[in-house]
């Protein structure tokens, strides 16, 4: 019984049954594949949006980046209205205008855009109002060297459905709720454990582990994390809190990435954490890159003038591992 529910569900969202929908994006032959993360952003430029964009533009450039990831909470404060919602200008088009920044943004849905229309942030109608744009609930990107897992973490969240408050949520395509849940881990389940790439990444709105405002998400702790674990995938990449943030857990290894400061920031808002697992946590806005090679994944974080406020470099060298 719910086999056939599961399956009927995936015939309306993806194109096979049981699997994610799937891109390639070629990495360029002997170089890296460079990328810029940002989240938590869409307010028609205010809070530092379009500096944030400004900077990223600068840094997209020098590195010539392939694409952009985002981790949603696209559009404030309830997400769009509807395909044709003039925020999709104001917030994104009008502002990420550099040349560098020309590139596809894989983006996932943030539970603020749960408020709005979901189906139009979803829709092709925006992709031919500006083809960067390309927001599924769930999906995967190869990029040779590295596989990306782009999850939508909002249906995690039991409060949103318990205990809405005064938001009102836009199930439509995810209920019954334990259904959709349990047909996407264990399609993420089975795409990790079949991918080939050196570098597994996976991509979700909500922290796992955070210090911020919003803290870690039980939910997604309980039900996401045996799988990221039992996979060995290399980071999580989250939004969410309102800030940027670097976490190794001592215990998988797991890096946990926040980059959530693509406009309104949380100023001060952080909790205690162990200083050995907590390698940055900065409360203001910016965004992140990645250089990722088949031997090291080079992260950097940045703020709203563009200055570096943490590197770090994750090696894949078996060697190196070993010897740690
Ligand atoms: C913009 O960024 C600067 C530098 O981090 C900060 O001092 C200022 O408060 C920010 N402005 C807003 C509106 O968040």
């Amino acid at each position: 019984m719910v086999m056939l529910v599961a399956g009927v569900f995936c015939l309306l969202t993806s194109p096979s049954i049981g699997e994610l929908p799937r891109f390639e994006h070629h990495a360029k032959p002997e170089e890296s594949l460079n990328v810029l993360v940002l989240g938590d952003w869409g307010r028609k430029g205010t809070h530092n949006q379009s500096f944030v964009a400004h900077q990223m533009g600068i840094v997209g450039e020098k590195l010539n980046i392939d694409f952009v990831i985002s981790t949603g909470d696209n559009f404030y404060e309830d997400g769009l209205k509807g395909v044709d919602d003039p925020a999709f200008y104001e917030s994104f088009v009008d502002i990420y205008t550099a040349p560098s920044l020309q590139k596809t943004w894989y983006s996932v849905l943030g539970n603020h855009d749960y408020r709005g229309d979901v189906e139009a942030q979803l829709s092709p109608v925006l992709r031919q109002k500006d083809s960067r744009w390309l927001c599924l609930r769930s999906f995967i990107l190869n990029g040779e060297i590295v596989e990306f897992f782009f999850v939508d973490t909002t249906p995690f969240v039991e409060e949103y459905f318990t205990d809405p408050k005064e938001h009102t949520y836009d199930w439509d395509g995810v209920l019954p709720r334990a259904t959709y849940l349990s047909e996407l881990l264990k399609d993420v389940d089975s795409a990790l454990v079949e991918s080939k790439a050196k570098w597994k990444m996976v991509v979700g709105h909500h922290t796992i582990n955070s210090a911020g405002h919003h803290g870690n998400t039980e939910d997604l702790k309980q039900l996401l994390v045996p799988i990221l674990e039992a996979n060995n995938v290399d980071a999580y990449i989250n939004g969410h809190d309102h800030c940027l943030q670097h976490i190794i857990d001592k215990n998988s290894g797991i890096h946990f990435l926040t980059s959530g400061g693509g406009s309104k920031a949380w100023s001060s808002d952080v909790k205690p954490w162990n200083l050995e697992e907590l390698k940055l946590y900065y409360d203001g806005q910016g965004f992140m890159s990645m250089q990722i090679t088949k031997s090291n994944v080079d992260i950097v974080f940045y703020d709203v003038y563009g200055n570096t406020l943490h590197t770090w470099s994750i090696s894949k060298d078996r060697n190196v591992a070993a010897w740690i």
